[in-house]
């Protein structure tokens, strides 16, 4: 039986995961080179694997068919874009993710930006190392309302932790926002323009699918106010980003914290780039040890039962 795992933070979880594998049986090969696999090393190093366990690789049709030992394909993390799930449903192949393992981690670093943007960090931080000295006034984030688009796992950690820095907190989420949760957090539920009409700061944790692919466009950075801050950890594709550009250009919203790309890593020439009021952070959000030690274990667990014949807890199809 042979697996392989290709994102990087695998190899910085330490021995222990390693060890679930080759106790199990399992032939383990994971990635130790610091870098990502290109799409040639990828299908050549799973030429013959049973299982995956990925990170951003394309798991389409063209993969599929041309691995055909392929049983197990399972998410390093909780985002499917990446994966043709109803291909590999069709050709029997279980797929599984991580669900909640790195919702805290993603949740503080949507947090982080907004501290970050209220006390002008960036800046500050940019201004000093150039040895300037100059003083930006920022402001508090009390009574600030942030406005959460995907109200699951992670969009739920964002609203206890804006709650808990006396925020005031909307959501939006067309499958149900969990009621129980929303009162404790003192949260309300509202559709999509209200959200971004009254938010300060509108923080995205939705999946991308075909339904959110180009969600936030022209027209709904044109509802947001004008000194409102755009925060997407969740996937590049949801936000149009030539839209974002000329929103910012034009004034229509005063900053982006991104840190989730279309096309990643960023073109070095991307507008995005050069935008002071636009941070851009590389995929980063989720890279904790606690998280990626969790994300380890379930990839670990859901591949050995799998292959023990037991049911994974983590199963999408
Ligand atoms: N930057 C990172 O490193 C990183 C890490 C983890 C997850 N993510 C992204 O964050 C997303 C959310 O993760 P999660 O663990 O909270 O997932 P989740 O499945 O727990 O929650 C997603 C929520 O989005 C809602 N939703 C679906 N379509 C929607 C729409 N059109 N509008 C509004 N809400 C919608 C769902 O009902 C669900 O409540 C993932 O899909 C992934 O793409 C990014």
């Amino acid at each position: 039986m042979k697996v392989v795992i290709t994102p990087r933070g695998f190899a910085n979880c330490g021995e222990e995961n390693v060890k679930y594998f080759q106790k199990a049986g399992i032939s383990l090969v994971y990635n130790q080179t610091g870098k990502a696999y290109t799409k040639e090393e990828f299908y050549a190093l799973t030429a013959d694997a049973d299982g995956v366990i990925v990170g951003v690789e394309t798991v389409d049709k063209a993969y599929i068919d041309s691995h055909p030992m392929l049983r197990a394909v399972v998410k390093f993390g909780v985002g499917l874009d990446n994966i043709d799930v109803a291909y590999c449903q069709e050709k029997g192949i279980f797929v599984g993710k991580t669900a909640g393992s790195n919702a805290r981690s993603v949740a503080e670093t949507a947090i982080s930006f907004i501290l970050a943007d209220s006390k002008n960090l960036y800046e500050s931080i940019s201004n000093t190392k150039a040895n300037g000295w100059s003083k930006m006034t920022g402001y508090e984030v009390e009574g600030k309302t942030v406005g959460i688009a995907g109200f699951g796992a992670i969009g739920k950690k964002v609203a206890q932790m804006a709650f808990g820095l006396g925020m005031k907190v909307l959501a939006y989420d067309p499958y149900g926002v969990d009621e129980a949760v929303a009162q404790k957090f003192d949260v309300t539920s509202v559709g999509l323009d209200a959200l971004l009409e009254r938010s300060d700061f509108v923080s995205l944790h939705i999946p991308l699918t075909e339904e959110t692919k180009d969600l936030i466009g022209l027209s709904q950075l044109k509802t947001m106010k004008p000194q409102a801050v755009l925060i997407n950890t969740a996937r590049g594709g949801i936000v149009d980003e030539k839209a974002l550009i000329e929103a910012i250009d034009c004034g229509e919203i005063a900053g982006a914290a991104l840190d989730v790309l279309e096309k990643e890593p960023a073109a070095p020439d991307s507008p995005l780039l050069n935008r002071d009021s636009i941070i851009v952070t590389n995929h980063v959000a989720s890279y904790s040890k606690e998280s990626l030690d969790a994300i380890s274990l379930i990839c670990a667990g859901n591949i050995i039962k799998l292959y023990s014949g037991e049911e994974p807890l983590h199963r999408v199809v």
